[in-house]
């Protein structure tokens, strides 16, 4: 399922789902001169589904908008300068938020939260007075605590539809997949990982015991392979020495995602694939947000997936990630409350 829908998603539709036929998709990127946001633009410039790109930013989307324009593609490119907020977001279909501020090494994504949370609750609460409708994909950090935060900010509003706000955690899955395909020897194409929980550390579950290449992983292998699928981020920060987070991968990532919705938003049934969303599967434990695979549709989220069969080693990684996620979802929610 993911195999497909990877290489796909990007940039063609699916067979039967021809871009004439497409309805007409205006995405918003909101953060869009940043260093998620400019390869985010360019990848979503190649989607046949997106007809209309507005492109907003505190610094410099005006540049990146003329910049990205001269791709030949069909869709219409327009930059926002950082008082042109409403405008970009009049009539979008969909909103990508990768705004904010990203980790040096050292910090976790927690370390974020400070910063990031006001401008999150600033920008939901544009997007809930000109945008109600739309559907609203969170890749800024801590993104266990910013769903809760858009959310919360939608409830305030009063247009609050838990169908349509989604954290972004397709860079687990991507990560998941290639370095799993490096440890079985396979195409990561044909190594499809499921990865559940949340978007930090140990809240990052990944069932590798569901996929037939994952389940022959054992002892020391194993170990080693969960912790750089939950620490594979921090890779990239000391890498980068400084000079920030995951940007590039991150952009594969959220443009897969953004396609995936598109896809199911244009009629294509079964795209299914993990998001952090308003979840039932632990709310009796006080955990109402939770990533696991979601089936997309017309409306955003059409259902949510039971986590399946866990070995004894995910029971444990789960049983790690509930109490510190339930933190994070509560830190978001209280700082809405409190603002
Ligand atoms: P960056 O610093 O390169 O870009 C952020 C952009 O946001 C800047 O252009 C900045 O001007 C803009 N911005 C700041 N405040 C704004 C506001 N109020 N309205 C509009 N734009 C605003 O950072 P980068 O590397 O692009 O990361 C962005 C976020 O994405 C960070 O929070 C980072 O932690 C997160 N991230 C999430 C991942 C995920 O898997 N969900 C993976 C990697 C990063």
């Amino acid at each position: 399922m993911f195999a497909r829908s990877a290489a796909r998603s990007l940039a063609t539709p699916a067979r039967n789902f021809s871009s004439s036929a497409a309805r007409q998709s205006k995405v918003t990127v909101l953060g869009a001169g940043g260093g998620i946001g400019q390869p985010l633009s360019l990848l979503l410039k190649l989607n046949p589904y997106v007809t209309e790109l507005s492109l907003y930013d505190i610094r410099g989307a005006p540049g990146v908008a003329a910049d990205v324009s001269h791709v030949d593609t069909k869709s219409e490119v327009h930059g926002y300068p950082a008082d042109k907020l409403d405008q970009a977001l009049e009539g979008t279909d969909v909103v990508v938020i990768p705004a904010g501020v990203p980790r040096k090494p050292g910090m976790t994504r927690d370390d974020l939260f400070n910063t990031n949370a006001s401008i999150v609750r600033d920008l939901a609460a544009a997007i809930a007075r000109v945008a109600p409708k739309a559907k609203v994909l969170v890749i800024s950090n801590p993104v266990n605590s910013t769903v809760p935060i858009v959310s919360a900010v939608f409830e305030k509003a009063g247009v609050y539809d838990p169908a349509h706000i989604f954290g972004v955690t397709t860079l687990d899955v991507v990560r998941a997949q290639r370095f799993l395909a490096g440890v079985a020897g396979t195409d990561p194409k044909d190594t499809p990982v499921t990865v559940v929980g949340g978007h930090s550390g140990a809240t990052i579950v990944p069932l590798l015991s569901q996929t037939p290449h994952g389940k022959g992983v054992t002892g020391e292998v194993y170990k080693k392979l969960v912790h750089r699928i939950q620490f594979g981020g921090d890779e990239v920060v000391q890498a980068k020495d400084g000079a920030g987070s995951a940007t590039l991968s991150m952009a594969y990532a959220g443009a897969r995602f953004t396609g995936d919705l598109l896809r199911a938003i244009n009629g294509e049934k079964g795209v299914v694939t993990p998001t952090f969303v308003k979840s039932p599967l632990f709310a009796d434990q006080g955990i109402d947000f939770f990533s696991s695979n979601v089936e997309l549709g017309p409306n955003g989220v059409a259902k949510i997936h039971p986590l399946g069969q866990l070995s004894k080693e995910e029971e444990e990684l789960l049983a790690a990630c509930l109490p510190e996620l339930k933190k994070n979802i509560e830190k978001g929610k209280k700082f809405v409350q409190q603002s």
